[in-house]
């Protein structure tokens, strides 16, 4: 059950929903994440008297922390969303906070952490409602959820609830994901396993769902009839600063593609849901996956593009190059920029060609999505003859400067009929004046109301992998070059070849 109350901030406009009591804990909490974007989110939420009346958080980690709230509040006061950090909030927030040491393999710890959170229950009313968040190395994932259910801490039934979210990456390929989903599935329900990708909880990637199914205008073109091509860009104005040793692991294609950019590939491309519902939204997400083309092994040296960043500057200053960069090994050869071509082999999107590119060290940090619509035919005006127009463009832009941008020809001004490209634009902060929650707010919230319609589900997962496999198979087959390009640059010349062969160009946004 949840209670609705109203909105302080849009009184008599939204409801907002709020959770049970519950206790929520964060295992790896001595982590960067909690202190910079799990307890500021807690804490605006708190401020935001969206959290339950009776909630409290606790951290768990390997080390001993006994300034733990004090960091927690440091982090808030560098991090959270609105500061500074008002006082009064935060002593009663800070009421919650509480932490314990253990080892993840020792149960007498997780026996430790049960009585802890029992003793909650009786002094602070969480009634046995439980959040576990896994903020930990991915590689404990497994140990942790199998040592919960052992120390019998996870409730099988709805009332009280056990939710346990995990954080990405999500396994490093499909056999590992699919290994991490039995681990999970050993222990909880699908409807408990809250997988979480933080670029959901982002008030851009949701507005998609509002763009396309709450306009009128925008569906009926949205399809191979009338889009040319689409281009997804996610780019970082920064190296991987001192997160060598993560990246090295991981790469851009496990770090951002199949993760984030896969998150808004399929709510660009979704078939419309049969209801704003966890199950009926996740369906049409897979349902994208699954008809993504998978690469032949030939396929991957000429649709896909990896590069690495070497020296450069950015504002000015010299960058070092990611072989340069602290944990990565000298002659490294894990890229820091994927550009590459997909299709989706399905009736809407026959034809289309997706061209997605994520990079660090580019020149600028911006996300979008931009779709470009195909060239009306030549129009003949005058005695000028043919005039060329510059094509439509629905551009998305995910951050910063959130907002949309409609491009289209406009008449200039004056006796010819001279033709030149104008934009209608859309921007939150103008429209909307207020600041959008963090992502991190939206997503623990949900997660505590019990709703995972922006959770990622077991066989999406998995769908993902499936694909982005065949990428590493072909690379360590063919031994594909490893294309360097200047820190600061728009990635190595090869990308803007793929998209040259096709007689496109990718945009400089
Ligand atoms: C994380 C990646 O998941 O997302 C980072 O591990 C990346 O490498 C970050 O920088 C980007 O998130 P955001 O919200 O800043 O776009």
């Amino acid at each position: 059950m949840q209670t609705v109350v109203p909105n302080p901030l849009r009184e008599g406009l939204v409801e907002q929903r709020v959770p049970e009591p519950c206790s929520m804990v964060i295992f790896g909490a001595s982590g960067d994440l909690t202190k910079r974007k799990l307890l500021p989110a807690l804490y605006s939420l708190y401020r935001d008297r969206l959290l339950p009346h009776a909630f409290s958080v606790v951290g768990f980690a390997r080390r001993a922390l006994p300034a733990f709230t004090a960091e927690m509040r440091a982090g808030c006061d560098q991090f959270a969303r609105r500061r500074p950090v008002d006082e009064a909030v935060w002593s009663s927030f800070a009421d919650g906070i509480s932490y314990i040491d253990g080892a993840f393999d020792d149960l007498a710890a997780y026996l430790r952490l049960k009585e802890h959170l029992a003793m909650l229950d009786r002094a602070r009313g969480t009634i046995g409602n439980r959040v576990f968040y896994l903020s930990t190395p991915p590689s404990y994932y497994p140990l942790i959820l199998q040592k919960l259910g052992e120390a019998g801490m996870i409730s099988d039934g709805t009332r009280p609830f056990t939710r346990v979210i995990i954080e990405k990456p999500f396994g490093r390929d499909l056999e590992s994901a699919r290994a991490l989903n039995r681990t999970a599935a050993a222990v909880l329900r699908e409807d408990q396993t809250y997988r979480i990708d933080h670029y959901l909880g982002k008030e851009t990637v949701q507005n998609i769902f509002v763009l396309r199914f709450a306009n009128a205008l925008f569906e009926p073109l949205w399809n191979s009839k009338y889009i040319d091509h689409v281009q997804l860009t996610v780019a970082e104005a920064i190296g991987v600063e001192g997160r060598g040793g993560y990246f090295e692991e991981a790469g851009i294609v496990r770090d951002m593609v199949q993760n984030h950019m896969f998150q808004f590939l399929t709510l660009m491309a979704m078939e419309p849901p049969n209801a704003f519902e966890a199950n009926a939204v996740r369906d049409e997400k897979t349902k994208i996956l699954r008809a993504l083309r998978p690469y032949r092994r030939e396929d991957v040296a000429t649709h896909v593009v990896r590069g690495q960043y070497t020296p450069g500057s950015a504002l000015g200053q010299r960058k070092i190059g990611y072989r340069d960069e602290k944990g990565v090994a000298a002659g490294s050869r894990t890229e820091t920029y994927v550009a590459m071509k997909l299709h989706i082999d399905n009736w809407r999107w026959s034809g289309v060609p997706f061209y997605l590119r994520a990079g660090k060290a580019l020149p600028k940090r911006v996300t979008e999505i931009a779709i470009q619509f195909k060239a009306p035919p030549p129009l003949f005006f005058g005695a000028t003859g043919r005039t060329v127009v510059e094509p439509n463009v629905l551009s998305i832009r995910i951050q910063p400067d959130e907002g949309i941008s409609l491009k289209f020809a406009s008449k200039v001004p004056g006796q010819s009929m001279e033709v030149l490209p104008v934009a209608m634009e859309f921007r939150y902060g103008s429209s909307f004046g207020a600041e959008p929650p963090e992502a991190y707010e939206r997503l623990i919230l949900d997660c505590m109301l019990g709703d995972s319609t922006l959770y990622t589900r077991g066989d999406e997962a998995e769908a993902s992998w499936r694909w982005i496999d065949r990428i590493f198979e072909g690379w360590t087959e063919s031994n594909a070059e490893v294309a360097e390009y200047p820190f600061g640059s728009w990635g190595p010349e090869a990308a803007d070849a793929l998209l040259a062969r096709d007689g496109r160009a990718w945009r400089r946004p």
